[in-house]
């Protein structure tokens, strides 16, 4: 499951998407939430429904009726991407009000994989503390902090370095990325 909801970074969703789509190796259930759908605009000028035609299956935000609200519908795990301070804290205090934060909460509690990128600089106390508790219900906190040792040439180098790291989280590794081996000879 991919959820996208309304912090900056909606370019993380695209590549993501565009990553799975591309290694076939995973069904994509997409749910963005209206924030999310207007984040993706105001950054990259694209539509919800660009997003969606990246993806294998794709629900409504207020659908909480969709097989993704529920614990049955067997799944690998979840990514938020990118994931706002709004979300990440109702899916920290177990609040489902959309069917994002309900499909969050149901990985949760069937102790499947939930990885939230989440985004927001500086981080208040309140926002640290919904991570801790986050990271004790067994969630991984994987904020797209850039890496430099690959030497990025490009926003999109860096980008992708964020979105590789997710994919080995997932346990689909992309076998063509670059990966740090130490120095080079030369260096
Ligand atoms: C252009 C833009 C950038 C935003 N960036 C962030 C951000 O980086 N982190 C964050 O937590 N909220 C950010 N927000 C605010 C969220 O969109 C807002 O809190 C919203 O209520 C989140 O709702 P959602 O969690 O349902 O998507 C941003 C909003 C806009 C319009």
């Amino acid at each position: 499951m991919i959820g996208v909801s309304g912090a900056s970074g909606s370019i993380y969703a695209i590549r993501l998407l565009e990553r799975l789509r591309d290694c076939k190796a995973a069904e994509t259930h997409l749910v963005v939430s209206r924030s999310g759908e207007k984040t993706l605009f105001l950054e990259t000028g694209k539509l919800v429904a660009d997003l969606k035609g990246l993806a294998t299956y794709s629900y409504p935000i207020e659908d909480i009726s969709a097989r993704l609200a529920s614990g049955s519908f067997r799944t690998d795990g979840m990514v938020i991407a990118p994931c706002s301070m709004h979300t990440m804290s109702a899916v920290a205090s177990g609040i489902s009000s959309n069917l994002l934060i309900r499909a969050a909460d149901v990985a949760l509690k069937e102790r499947r994989k939930l990885i939230l990128m989440v985004r927001e600089s500086p981080f208040h106390l309140g926002h640290l503390r919904s991570m801790v508790n986050l990271a004790e219900m067994g969630a991984i906190i994987a904020p797209p902090i850039p890496g430099f040792y690959n030497r990025p040439a490009s926003v999109s180098d860096l980008v992708d370095h964020s979105v590789d790291r997710i994919l080995d989280l997932l346990g689909l590794p992309d076998a063509a990325i670059q990966r740090w081996d130490g120095p080079r000879p030369q260096d």
